[in-house]
């Protein structure tokens, strides 16, 4: 299994980060990408995924910290992408339910990191949080075909306009909450662009829902997938470690 959205950097694993990692081993991960959201975690990101060989970087600006991305940080990002370990720019998106950033500035952030990741032919890890229609029009306005859209929470007919420029659908914690959307887009896009993630510390799956969430709990989402397609565990497992192998250009 691989966690293809984690926060190792985040502040909720100061203190056991190594007994998470450990869980996560355990449990079968064998390869998390730890996402950045702002320019420290972004460079915590890179720091661990130096130390740790099973985990892998990704930096980038989330859209709640947009207005933070002046051409300073951008060049800061491109230098942070020298890493061998960093396989996406991520997380940068939209965020139209909190808007902490102005939405212009926002589009701007989500276009430059575009732009950057087009340059460094990486895949983009994408945020949308009650923006779906913006979120297709750039991405279809920035010609990308090259990215995930993670913890996704729109419905089919963005499902389908994503997977047809050429993008994955990655499901978190939310997907085993019981709703039908989600239940029914898992089962009408195709396996090879299934994804599986944690989003932790955030959005724990069933049977943890509403505590901390860790790497190791990426089971119960593969495991609800596999319920809704009518498949082993073994199977959905085979599937999601091979599409995030072949999106973040992983080692086999
Ligand atoms: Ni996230």
């Amino acid at each position: 299994m691989i966690d293809t959205h984690a926060h190792l950097s985040s502040s909720k694993y100061r203190g056991d980060l190594p007994a998470v990692l450990k869980r996560a081993r355990m449990a079968g991960v064998v390869a998390i990408i730890s996402v950045g959201y702002d320019m420290p975690s972004s460079e915590a990101s890179v720091r661990l995924a130096d130390l740790e060989e099973d985990v892998f970087a990704a930096v980038g600006i989330h859209p709640h910290d947009a207005r933070k991305l002046d051409e300073e940080a951008l060049a800061k990002l491109e230098e942070l992408c020298q890493h061998p370990k960093v396989v996406a720019i991520g997380e940068i998106g939209l965020d139209f339910y909190r808007n902490l950033s102005p939405r212009k500035i926002q589009e701007k952030a989500f276009r430059d990191q575009i732009r950057l990741a087009r340059q460094l032919d990486l895949p983009i890890i994408v945020h949308d949080r009650d923006a779906h229609s913006k979120v297709i029009e750039i991405l279809r306005s920035e010609k990308v075909s090259n990215g995930v859209m993670h913890c996704f929470s729109g419905d089919l007919n963005v499902a389908r306009q994503a997977v047809a420029m050429g993008l994955y659908i990655s499901f978190a914690g939310p997907v085993t909450y019981g709703g039908k959307k989600a239940a029914q887009i898992v089962r009408r896009i195709p396996e090879d662009r299934l994804l599986v993630e944690t989003d932790c510390p955030y959005l724990a799956p069933v049977p943890h829902r509403g505590k901390r969430n860790e790497p190791a709990y990426v089971r119960f989402v593969a495991e609800r997938l596999a319920d809704l397609l009518g498949k082993s565990l073994e199977e959905v497992d085979a599937i999601t470690d091979a599409n995030a192998r072949r999106l973040f250009n992983l080692p086999a």
